[in-house]
Parts: C-alpha cells; sequence; structure tokens
C-alpha cells in the first residue's frame, strides 16, 4: 500500500526494489500493490508507470518479463487525497474484498501529510488485525526538530505499536554501511585499536555531485542539516563509535546506537556555530560543463542563506571516545559522489626515518569507502628501496568489485525484505531518532540564535569554500585528500 505512488521516490526506488526482490527469487508469495494519491490515475496508469520504472530505474538487465507481470498483474488505484476518509473507506473495503493476511503501508508521500494520513489508517481501523500483520514505513524526514518529531512520534504511536513502525535512512540499507558492523566486530585486530588510545581522530564524508535540482522547494525547508547530517551522517557515526551489541538483532544494535547519540555533546549558542561550517554553493564548473548556483535553482528564493555544504565537529563523551573529534562533513555539487568514514591514527612517538612524497600527518589511515568505489583501504609508511632509508605511504586495499563481482544490490531491496520479514535491526527506533534529533535541534537553535545574513560560498565542482579547511586547520589538522 503506497501512499504517494504517483511521486519520485516510488518510481526511482520502490518499484525496482520490488522488482528485484522477485527477480531474486525473494518474494515468493502473491503481492498486491495498492496505489494511493491525489493524481487522476486508474489501474492502466498505474501499471504503464510500474514498467516505465522498472524499464528505467532497475539494476539488472535484460528485463525479466515474467517478474515484470507477477508485479503488474494485480494492482489497485485509489485515488483521494490524503485527508478524505472517503479514500480510506474504499481501502478498508478493497482490503476485505481482496482478503489479504499482511499489509504494509509506505509513507512515500510528502512528510507533512504524514500525521493526517496515520490518523486516517487509524479511524478506519486499519492498523491492527486479527489474522496477519501490518507495518508501516516512514520515510525522512522524520520531523524538522526535536519537538515536531515527538509531536509526529504521538501521533504514530496513538495507532501502531512501536514494532510495527519502521522508520527508514537508506543508508543503512547500503552493503557497505552493514560492513562497518562487520568489519569491526568479526575481526580480532582492529577493535582494541578502535579508541581514544589510538585514534587520533575520525573524519565522516558524505560528498554529492548532484545539486539540489528541482527540489528546491523541499532543500529550502531543509538544507544539509536536517537532509543528510541528521540522518545518514549520524547513523554513520553510530556505526563507527558504537560498542559491540549482546547480539545482532534489533534491539540490542539498537541499544547501543541511541547510546552515542545520547553521548554526543551538545553545541549551544555560540558553540553551535564554532563547532560548524556552513556555505552555500554557486556556479563552476563540473566535469568541465558549467553549472548554476543554489540561487539560481528554479524555485530557490533570492536571500536564500540555506545551507548546502556543512562541515561540523562532533565529540563522543564516553570512555572510548573521549576527546577525540569526529569531523562530519557533506555537500552538493562537490566534484563528485563520495562516502567515506576515515579513522586516522595517532602518530608513532618518535619518528626515526625521513618522509619523501608525504605533508607530514600520521601515515595509519584506515578509510572505509561507502561508495561508490566500495571499499577499505589501509595506509601505512614503507621504505622505499634504495641505500637511504626514506619513507613512502603505501595502501592496502580491499574492493566489493574486484573481490566479489559485480554492484552491490540497492538499499531499498534489502530494507524492504526485512520491513516485508519483520525484522527492524536496519531501522531507526523511537529513542534513536529522538535523541539525534536532541542533538541537532541544539546546533539549529545555536543558528536561530545568531543568524547570517549571507553564508560563505563555493564554486560547483570544488571540495567546499577555503573557511571549511580553516575551520578543521584551527585544530592542526585537515581534510583527507579524496582519493
Ligand atoms: C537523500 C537526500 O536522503 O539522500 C538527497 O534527501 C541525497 O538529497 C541522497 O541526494 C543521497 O543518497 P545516495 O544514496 O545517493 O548517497
Amino acid at each position: 500500500m503506497i501512499f504517494g505512488v504517483t511521486g519520485d521516490l516510488t518510481h526511482r526506488k520502490l518499484i525496482p526494489a520490488l522488482y528485484e526482490l522477485i527477480v531474486a527469487g525473494r518474494l515468493s508469495w502473491p503481492i498486491i500493490v495498492i496505489g494511493f494519491a491525489r493524481r487522476d490515475w486508474d489501474e492502466n496508469q498505474l501499471r504503464s508507470v510500474i514498467r516505465d520504472a522498472v524499464e528505467k530505474n532497475a539494476r539488472s538487465r535484460p528485463i525479466d518479463e515474467s517478474a515484470l507481470s507477477r508485479l503488474m498483474e494485480n494492482v489497485s488505484y485509489i485515488r483521494s487525497s490524503f485527508d478524505e476518509p472517503e479514500g480510506y473507506r474504499r481501502l478498508k473495503d478493497l482490503l476485505a474484498d481482496r482478503n489479504l493476511t499482511h499489509c504494509l503501508f509506505y509513507l512515500a508521500a510528502p512528510p507533512d501529510a504524514y500525521a493526517e494520513i496515520i490518523h486516517q489508517i487509524g479511524q478506519q481501523e486499519l492498523a491492527q488485525r486479527s489474522d496477519g500483520w501490518t507495518r508501516v514505513v516512514i520515510e525522512k524526514p522524520y520531523g524538522r526538530d526535536l519537538p515536531s518529531a515527538q509531536a509526529l512520534e504521538a501521533d504514530v504511536h496513538k495507532v501502531f505499536h512501536e514494532n510495527q513502525i519502521y522508520r527508514i535512512d537508506h543508508y543503512l540499507g547500503k552493503e557497505t554501511v552493514q560492513n562497518i558492523l562487520v568489519f569491526r566486530f568479526s575481526n580480532g585486530i582492529f577493535e582494541p585499536l578502535w579508541n581514544r588510545a589510538y585514534v587520533d581522530h575520525v573524519q565522516i564524508t558524505v560528498a554529492e555531485e548532484v545539486g539540489v535540482g528541482t527540489r528546491a522547494g523541499y532543500y529550502e525547508t531543509a538544507g544539509v542539516i536536517r537532509d543528510i547530517f541528521q540522518n545518514h551522517l549520524l547513523q554513520l557515526l553510530t556505526l563507527t563509535a558504537m560498542e559491540a551489541p549482546v547480539g545482532f538483532n534489533a534491539d540490542a544494535v539498537r541499544d547501543e546506537k541511541v547510546k552515542v547519540l545520547r553521548a554526543l555533546r551538545p553545541w549551544r549558542e555560540a558553540e553551535a556555530l564554532n563547532n560548524t561550517y556552513r556555505a552555500q554553493y554557486v556556479s563552476g564548473l563540473l566535469d568541465g560543463q558549467k553549472v548554476i548556483g543554489y540561487k539560481d535553482e528554479p524555485g530557490v528564493p533570492p536571500a536564500s542563506v540555506t545551507e548546502t555544504y556543512l562541515a561540523a565537529r562532533v565529540f563522543v563523551d564516553n570512555w572510548r571516545w573521549a576527546g577525540v573529534p569526529f569531523y562530519l562533513r557533506s555537500g552538493k555539487r562537490l566534484p563528485r559522489q563520495l562516502t567515506e568514514v576515515v579513522l586516522q591514527f595517532k602518530q608513532v612517538p618518535l619518528s626515526l626515518f625521513d618522509w619523501r612524497n608525504f605533508a607530514g600527518d600520521a601515515p595509519n589511515v584506515l578509510a572505509l569507502n561507502i561508495q561508490p568505489d566500495e571499499g577499505i583501504t589501509l595506509s601505512f609508511g614503507a621504505k622505499a628501496p634504495g641505500p637511504i632509508n626514506t619513507i613512502e605511504p603505501v595502501r592496502m586495499n580491499f574492493s566489493y568489485s574486484e573481490t566479489f563481482g559485480g554492484e552491490p544490490p540497492e538499499a531499498y531491496e534489502r530494507l524492504l525484505l526485512d520491513v516485508l520479514s519483520g525484522d527492524a535491526t536496519l531501522f531507526t527506533r523511537s529513542d534513536e531518532v529522538q535523541a539525534a534529533w536532541a542533538f541537532v535541534t541544539s546546533l539549529l537553535q545555536g543558528w536561530e540564535d545568531h543568524p547570517v545574513r549571507n553564508l560563505p560560498v563555493y564554486e560547483a565542482g570544488t571540495w567546499g569554500p577555503p573557511g571549511a579547511d580553516e575551520f578543521i586547520g584551527r585544530d592542526n589538522r585537515a581534510w583527507r585528500d579524496p582519493v
């Protein structure tokens, strides 16, 4: 049951993911796709959109016609606005007619409609059933600060129990993000070093080549802080910083993640300004092509002070990480897409050798490359051949594609399958979302109390403004050069 079936998310991610699950033989039971949206569509139109979504966005080629027919054969469409009880009554009749055992509600609708949709589901008593399960998937943004997230929580909990609610952060569905835990907790040699005694600092980067495109309406209300930082970046941080869970199950993993979020030192007032650096892109060259600046994107007001780049210094105040800075950064219109988690280890106590071709930083860097070149690299110093002892930085490299071949599956495939199987490990729990918002709200409040009239700018196609280098440079550190 997809609310907002006519939208971009359904077309780009949900339909292709369902199709791939059928192709892979992972959906063995019959499924019915029910679309609910305001647009004047019917079943035939929904069918042709499903075909188009698969043809344009599915991973596997050639198209498997029998899998596609399975996806298209059983569809229904309910045309209704989200606040019209009549639409939900029709939905109730439809569910009864089709005699469905399990029902998954997917909220791919605009976030300001979430509370209303949930309320209407409750009014028609569609949330609980005696003969099967009912679950709800809620897309981000889940609130826009702590009070609004708590208000949404209260609305959702009036209708659904916590174990029916799946708050999605698609980063958790990425193979390499899950591998952070596998790498840390199934190898004996890294974990003893994974703490303040050996780690100098951590850098987490989510760089995007894309600009805001046609999403200015949403982005103006979000900025990087709500779009990426509150969710994807903080999720990467929790997986990197958390303690070993007592088991790999939803509660044990999320118990540890939430402890990290609660240990984040809140930045209040001027500290919010001193520990973050915001900027906005202006026009520049990307891959040799001129691209427009943020303020010229359709729908962006000329006086916009929405940040499209954010760097932040974050501390996890617990025994493992006390005093170790985590530098988080994300931006749109950077030279290329790159997501990585980098641990920079401390220097040796006394250097006996001269370095060649090296800026003088500590040589030991462990980089978890989340995308696009999925893999892990470990850098260290090696003696360059020759009679003089000079040291060169070298790398050991593990590449997913070289080792396992092919592309990793799309995050939504794994996440949809997990919801259907009732596994919430890769979804964010209520207390987790609230702890993330509590930290982010301290920053937002600090920014609001010290408003700016203009943000620093960076040219599209560069790795951010010079001020972002000075920001980390204050601590005598530098952003790692993307490889
Ligand atoms: C989404 C954001 O959550 O993540 C987008 O809303 C962003 O602005 C996207 O582009 C990035 O996801 P990915 O999987 O392409 O790194």
